[in-house]
């Protein structure tokens, strides 16, 4: 643990949306089990002119609004509200900002978490003013919400306004995916079995897929989508993530710099997709109209414009690409990866297919054997699925007979008494805990940009703009050539 557990949370943005429907609801399931220390204060600021009680009942609203019904309670509410404290602050307002800060000090008794939830380019700012004011120093952290910039240069400048203040043990980055359950039992299970070891490398993996599928669309974020687009929004970080996670080599300890220095070691080794291979290797797409579930949406374009009326835009909301890892373990595997918006069925999937037997000993020859396959499934449930061959019963005059079965673990099944936690429980105790294992480091930020900074020069290049797919649907159908071309199919 890096400090002690923190006196003190306080969340920028507090008001914001992903506070409403994401911070709250986490802080209130962890005070209904009891794990936040018993003197933690949590303290809201944003613009809003609220007053206290104005904020508790923002809070309380949220709570009624994000977690399910089953899971509330009054008791907590009000446990949760007694640790509540809001202050008003804007960050071009010295003078508001010096209200917060006497508010910090007055309210913090040990260690201060920050949670940065507001526009990133308010993160250097805000640093600077904690710093000014005497809140930057040793037993404080500060957490940073995505995008962290939009490329590798805006990155560096956020990294660096904030490491003017807090050095980087003391910097936790989120990446929410590293929070979710699925997402740490991957790590479960590759480095708690010996099972999977020996064949989690190139002469045994054919490909691996990761696949990161919405079926919702721009959620009234279109400001920020429009100039981010599926690579910047969830690429580079999330699906990046995942494929650090599935290719890393073992860690010597479940600890933050073992585990973080394994990963960079995967970014660095990605194969740059520069001008020359970008056509080949990645594609995007934009959604038109279409039907998800049965309903009709719009396209991307006219859910942009208030009016519906369409507005111009080449910001591709989803992406396909062939990534290859430049090392002993990986040559030669196609890792694909792909997300997208108002796609048929939301699902967060790691597939991974093992190589065919070498020879098949059944008379109707190899192509009648499917090879092996790892499914790993984190969301909208958790299951992993491993995909076998298995006689079919019968007298087989013909011939054996064989079909693919699947082991099949249902988390929900096995694990149905423990609650599913939203990941923010699990990143806000390692905040106030201090431990950044599951948090992104500023190497790890910076090499995901980089690659992905090449990708976006070679669309520029090439002049390459999304081509358009019908809400509802897998993508593009150039999607399909991506692994075709490989002798590679899409789980679907
Ligand atoms: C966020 C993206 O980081 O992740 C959103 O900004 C996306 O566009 C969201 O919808 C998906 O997260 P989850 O947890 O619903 O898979």
């Amino acid at each position: 643990m890096n400090g002690t557990p923190a006196s003190l949370l306080t969340i920028f943005g507090a008001t914001g949306d992903l506070a409403r429907r994401m911070l709250l609801p986490s802080l209130h399931g962890l005070e209904n089990d009891g794990l936040l220390p018993p003197a933690l204060r949590i303290l809201g600021t944003a613009r809003s002119e609220l007053d206290l009680e104005g904020f508790k009942a923002l809070v309380a609203d949220a709570i009624g609004q994000y977690v399910p019904a089953a899971e509330r309670n009054d008791a907590t509410l009000a446990r949760l509200l007694q640790r509540i404290h809001y202050q008003a602050a804007s960050v071009d307002d010295a003078a508001s900002m010096q209200s917060l800060c006497e508010a910090i000090a007055a309210l913090r008794d040990g260690d201060v978490v920050y949670h940065l939830s507001t526009a990133p380019r308010w993160y250097a700012p805000i640093c600077d003013a904690l710093g000014q004011h005497g809140l930057g120093g040793a037993g404080t952290r500060v957490m940073l919400e995505k995008p962290l910039g939009h490329d590798l240069a805006s990155a560096i400048e956020i990294n660096d306004g904030v490491a003017r203040v807090f050095d980087e043990e003391r910097v936790f980055r989120v990446d929410h995916y590293l929070g979710k359950e699925g997402v740490q039992n991957l790590l479960a299970l590759r480095f708690g079995n010996a099972l999977f070891e020996p064949l989690w490398n190139a002469r045994h993996i054919e490909q691996v897929q990761i696949t990161v599928a919405e079926t919702v669309g721009v959620e009234g974020r279109g400001d920020y989508y429009d100039g981010s687009g599926a690579m910047r929004d969830m690429l580079q970080n999330h699906l990046l993530q995942l494929l650090c996670l599935v290719a890393i080599e073992p860690p010597s300890q479940f600890e933050p710099t073992a585990v973080r220095n394994e990963k960079i070691k995967v970014l660095h080794s990605l194969r740059a997709i520069g001008r020359e291979q970008v056509a080949a290797d990645t594609v995007i797409g934009q959604y038109g109209a279409g039907a998800v579930d049965g309903v009709a949406v719009p396209g991307y374009r006219d859910e942009l414009s208030d009016s519906g009326a369409g507005r111009p835009s080449t910001t591709e909301t989803y992406v396909a690409l062939r990534a290859r890892i430049d090392n002993w373990r990986w040559k030669g595997v196609p890792f694909y990866l792909r997300t997208g918006k108002r796609m048929p069925q939301r699902c967060t999937e790691i597939y991974l297919q093992f190589r065919s037997v070498p020879h098949s000993i059944f008379d109707h020859g190899a192509s009648a054997l499917q090879p092996n396959a790892l499914v790993i499934r984190l969301q909208p449930e958790e299951r992993i699925e491993l995909r076998l061959m298995s006689k079919t019963p019968g007298l087989d005059r013909a011939g054996l007979q064989l079909s693919q079965v699947a082991l099949d673990l249902d988390m929900q099944e096995e694990f149905g008494a423990h609650r599913r936690r939203l990941a923010y429980e699990r990143l806000y105790m390692d905040a106030i805990e201090g431990n950044g294992t599951l948090f992104v480091r500023r190497d790890e930020t910076e090499a995901a940009w980089r690659w992905v900074d090449a990708i976006h020069d070679g669309w520029r290049h090439a002049g390459m703009v999304p081509k358009t797919y019908p809400a509802g649907t897998w993508g593009p159908g150039s999607a399909v050539t991506l692994t075709d071309r490989h002798g590679h199919a899409w789980r679907e």
